[in-house]
């Protein structure tokens, strides 16, 4: 009976096999002296396509892409000269066939013959790695068949049924005209709102036709076009707006603009859903060579909010600003709330 066997006491941590544990692990290990391997296991060998004979003694710098160079070897020397004990981080590795290996490094500094020495411990995170690569591409891709299926149903909703509509309103403004004679008061008070009904209605569709695909956005520019719906949201939320600086620069891609403005839509749809906020503040301004955007609400902030899972609004913001070349930042406002902050570096003008 398992129960009734002597149990040994605990083992010291000295008497802990960790040789065994070291070479059988499924993480790499690994020791660098003097910026060399002087130690690897077999899974850090395999990791680089080596076995562990021929990858014992090679250079740090020669074993990542050149890109990684220089932060690896700064990380190095921050460890060696004792400014850190240990760094946690991902970097890439070229492997003996030429692939690059996605790792994730945790070492610290050790003594190692008495002199300075990394001792770490890695993983291989490159099919993790591939895989966010394969989901942005398809969030991409989503987005940009989302948005060329928009300005098709917008051209719809704005050239078919708002020329629809515009005709039967001319039709009925007729009625209405032909029904002025006496002994026609009813029928002429019905075509009379018929034609109030008809004018709301293409109203209706022509700002569904502008959120689907912002018609403002080509003739006014994304100062005005970002102001306009900014104030069209606050007057539909019961939201007081604060709107400032709006001069965008000339000559912006209109895939940019239309990014930022989709950026912008996403977070306004936010702050009706989530915030409770009684204000919303835009603030565009180009300052040193960029492009900066603030949008700030009064509301509860994102910390109080309840959490949906499996929401992909804050996602698809932060691809957009990612594949217009910008920085985004959202989270809480200084002074309460929630504050978006993108930031776009703009190309010098030419001389
Ligand atoms: N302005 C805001 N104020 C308060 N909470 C917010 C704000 N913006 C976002 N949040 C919080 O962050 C969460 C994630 O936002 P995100 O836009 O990704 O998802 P969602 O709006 O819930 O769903 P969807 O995928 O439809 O956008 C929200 O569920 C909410 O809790
Ligand atoms: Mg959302």
């Amino acid at each position: 009976m398992i129960s009734g066997t002597t149990r040994d006491p605990p083992l010291a941590f000295d008497d802990v096999p960790f040789r065994a544990i070291a070479e059988q692990s499924l993480a790499g290990f690994y020791v660098v002296l003097d910026e060399r391997f002087v130690y690897a296991n077999d899974t850090f060998a395999a990791m680089f396509g080596y076995g562990r004979a021929e990858f014992i003694g090679r250079h740090i710098a020669g074993c990542v892409t050149p890109d990684s160079v220089d932060e690896v070897m700064h990380n190095y020397r921050r460890r060696i000269s004792g400014e850190v004990q240990a760094i946690h981080y991902a970097t890439k590795g070229v492997r003996k066939d030429g692939e690059i290996v996605h790792l994730d490094l945790h070492a610290s500094r050790v003594e190692c013959r008495g002199r300075p020495a990394l001792a770490g411990v890695a993983l291989d995170i490159t099919e993790r790695v591939q895989a966010q690569a394969a989901l942005r591409r398809l969030a991409k891709h989503i987005d940009s068949a989302r948005e060329v299926e928009r300005a098709r149903l917008a051209r719809e909703v704005h050239d078919v049924l708002g020329g629809m509509l515009s005709s039967a309103k001319f039709d009925v403004s007729r009625i209405v005209r032909r029904t002025s004679a006496p002994g026609l008061e009813a029928l002429h008070a019905i075509a009379g709102s018929l034609v109030e009904l008809m004018q709301e209605t293409i109203e209706t569709a022509r700002s569904i036709s502008d959120e689907l695909r912002p018609a403002s956005l080509d003739p006014l520019g994304l100062g005005p076009a970002l102001t306009q719906a900014v104030e069209h949201f606050g007057a539909r939320h019961g939201l007081a707006v604060a709107v400032s600086g709006t001069g965008a620069p000339e000559g912006l891609p209109p895939a940019t603009s239309m990014q930022i403005f989709r950026i912008v839509q996403e977070a306004l749809t936010n702050v009706a859903r989530h915030a409770q906020a009684s204000k919303v503040e835009l603030k565009l301004a180009t300052r040193e060579g960029a492009l900066m955007l603030r949008l700030a609400d009064n509301g509860r902030g994102m910390d109080a909010a309840p959490r949906r899972a499996g929401s992909i609004g804050l996602f698809s913001m932060a691809e957009r600003a990612r594949d217009i070349g910008a920085t985004l930042k959202i989270g809480p406002g200084g002074t309460g709330g929630t504050e978006l902050l993108l930031r776009l570096p703009l190309a010098a003008p030419a001389a």
